[in-house]
């Protein structure tokens, strides 16, 4: 036999039993986000290499490690959208969209990452993302957070809890930066190789570290919060004081650096404790700096994307959502005529009555065994249809789902007798 081609690693298929749950969530956030006024925009899953590198910082594990970067036929750095956030701000300023103008958007689709794949972290996930921007205040932070916070409550998870930080202004930070590495350096023979590394090129991520023998020297270390600029200060006390007012609950996390360098002020996550080490569900924060970065009128932004895999694991943990019968009529067909009529009528029903779901049996078979997919399609109700019924001009109706006889239907009346024997079907379940 020829050999079978293996899947690319930490790429996954979603199968069709698994579609339901990927789409209830896809479609509360849609909802969601038009309520709020976020309009969705799309944006080219490929970028110039450069974007990324400007955007999500050069010594960032993403930009080193994770990206699947290539160059193109006509010799141009190409690489595959390891985020969200950097294209769409990219679209907003090739396409003039900023001169002062306010956009709250939201994105969604795949996002790849060469990363060491495990439970909850793939090289191909997929992201929501919601981006607002031109809006400097605070206000804005807390109504983004109350949004995710809605989101949880209508697709109906439970087990998520928000940590908060502030990364004050990049020059807060340079200065915190200073400081973290003085402290580091004393403690040079203390620090694992990945944290030497990260000493180098960027020493705020040693904080992230998750290894435990480093728990205590980070916990020790001078924390950003402390060396917040006045401004960043006040503008986080609205933040915190806000989700209080709102009743959402949070935990101020000082160690909360996030992996990307484009962010400036609020910082945030959403983590669970249902999915092992890949705990972070939703995160985000505020870029004031990064549209400017890359080229484009300064102008703030913040916003937040979610891990799409991460929430279809809480979703199904808590009962996957069922899915719904893939038909409500199924058509038997036997006999030459008949089956060749049976195309006919099928597409003349579908016209008769729009959003009614019909599955004709296809390629033949017994009685036995039509009835036999016409149990498992679910459908509600079987339409039999014979050489002997269309002689006369009619066509039988069986109940599959509860027991009643079979019926006969002229068939000009065939559409009228189909939607009172749904009707009776659904007063019964
Ligand atoms: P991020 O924290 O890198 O932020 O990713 C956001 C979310 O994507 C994570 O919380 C997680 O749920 C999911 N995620 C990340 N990597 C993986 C992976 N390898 N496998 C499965 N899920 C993953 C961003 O990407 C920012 N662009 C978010 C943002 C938008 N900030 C401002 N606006």
């Amino acid at each position: 036999m020829t050999e079978q081609i293996q899947p690319v690693r930490g790429m996954n298929d979603v199968l069709p039993a698994q579609i339901t749950a990927w789409q209830s969530i896809e479609r509360a956030a849609r909802e969601l986000l038009g309520e709020y006024g976020y309009q969705e925009i799309r944006v080219p899953v490929l970028e110039r290499t450069e974007l990324f590198k400007r955007a999500i910082g050069e010594y960032t594990d993403v930009v080193e490690k994770e990206m699947y970067t290539f160059t193109d036929q006509g010799g141009e750095s190409l690489t595959l959208r390891p985020e969200g956030t950097a294209g769409v701000m990219r679209a907003l300023i090739s396409n003039g969209m900023l001169r002062g103008q306010r956009h709250k958007l939201w994105c969604a689709g795949p996002m790849f990452r060469h990363e060491r794949p495990q439970k909850g972290r793939y090289r191909q996930f997929h992201q929501i993302s919601v981006e607002a921007v031109g809006f400097p205040g605070p206000d804005v932070d807390v109504e983004l957070i109350a949004l995710a916070a809605r989101l949880w409550r209508r697709l109906g998870i439970a087990r998520v809890r928000l940590e908060i930080n502030s990364l004050g202004t990049a020059e807060a930070r340079r200065a915190y930066r200073e400081r973290l590495v003085d402290y580091l350096r004393a403690h040079h023979e203390q620090l694992d190789a990945d944290s030497r590394r990260r000493l180098q090129g960027n020493p705020l991520r040693v904080l992230d570290s998750k290894n435990p023998e480093m728990r205590a020297l980070i916990d020790a270390a001078p924390v950003l919060t402390d060396h917040l600029d006045a401004e960043s200060r006040v503008h986080f006390q609205a933040v915190c004081a806000a989700l209080e007012a709102l009743g959402i609950p949070f935990r101020v996390n000082p160690r909360l650096v996030r992996g990307l360098d484009y962010y400036s002020r609020t910082v945030f996550e959403w983590i669970t404790d249902a999915l092992g080490a890949q705990d972070a569900v939703c995160s985000g924060g505020r870029y004031d700096g990064l549209i400017s970065q890359l080229g484009g009128e300064s102008t703030p932004g913040i916003g937040f994307a979610m891990g799409i895999e991460r929430l279809v694991a809480l979703l199904t943990q808590a009962g996957q959502p069922a899915a719904p019968p893939a038909a409500d009529v199924y058509i038997v067909v036997s006999g030459e005529r008949a089956s060749a009529f049976g195309l006919e009528l099928v597409e003349q029903l579908r016209d008769a009555l729009p959003g009614r779901r019909f599955e004709l049996n296809l390629g033949g078979g017994n009685f036995k065994a039509q009835f036999r997919r016409a149990d498992r399609s679910g459908a509600a109700l079987a339409l039999i249809l014979g050489d002997d019924e269309l002689a006369r001009g009619v066509a039988a109706l069986k109940p599959l789902r509860r027991d009643a006889g079979q019926s006969e239907s002229p068939l000009p009346d065939l559409a009228a007798a189909i939607e009172t024997a749904l009707a009776a079907t659904a007063v019964h379940t």
